[in-house]
């Protein structure tokens, strides 16, 4: 454990390695833009923020160019990523990729595209957004949750992982 003082410029480095860390999951957060197209980002920042009422979160960076999509639409869908949606979501972190045109998406009775393998499957609606820095935090409110039995994908040191994994058991 280093606890030596931090050039103030290495901060930012410093603090990515700190979060790569902390294990986290892969969502796929969607919605339409204004044109009707599909809109969408591969997020690690999903976490619960209140149960009653039920409350998620996703942070979304301010130059993301889907960011205001999600800023001008209300209707959002939040897919928990499994072990077979790698490509996806490396298709969905990258900037400028045909994110929807591989056909794993459909929409849904609002339009929103959902992803119908996702290990989970939250149906939410804007409750409130804050700024976050360069980041916008989106809080959703949950509308329908559709669980499956696929094992959620693991993020951790900047790799995907898997939990069935010969030393990824419980304790
Ligand atoms: C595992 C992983 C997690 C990510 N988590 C977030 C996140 O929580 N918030 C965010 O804004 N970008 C996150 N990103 C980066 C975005 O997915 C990426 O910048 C995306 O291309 C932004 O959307 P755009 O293509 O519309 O610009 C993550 C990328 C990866 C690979």
């Amino acid at each position: 454990m280093t606890t030596t003082a931090t050039n103030p410029n290495r901060i930012p480095d410093k603090f990515r390695e700190a979060m790569s860390a902390f294990p986290s999951g892969v969502t796929l957060m969607t919605t339409t833009g204004a044109d009707g197209e599909p809109r969408g980002f591969a997020a690690s920042s999903f976490c619960s923020v209140s149960i009653d009422p039920a409350l998620v979160l996703v942070c979304i960076g301010k130059t993301a160019q889907c960011h205001d999509a999600f800023v001008e639409n209300d209707q959002w869908s939040i897919q928990i990523a499994g072990a077979a949606h790698v490509d996806l979501i490396n298709r969905f972190s990258t900037k400028g990729a045909d994110k929807f045109g591989g056909g794993e998406f459909v929409p849904d009775h609002r339009g929103v595209p959902i992803l119908p393998d996702a290990a989970v499957l939250i149906e939410c609606e804007a409750h409130a957004r804050y700024d976050g820095g360069d980041h916008t935090i989106l809080v959703a409110r949950v509308i329908e949750i559709d669980l499956d039995d696929r094992p959620a994908l693991l993020y951790f040191q900047r790799e995907f992982r898997h939990l069935d994994h010969h030393d990824a058991g419980a304790f």
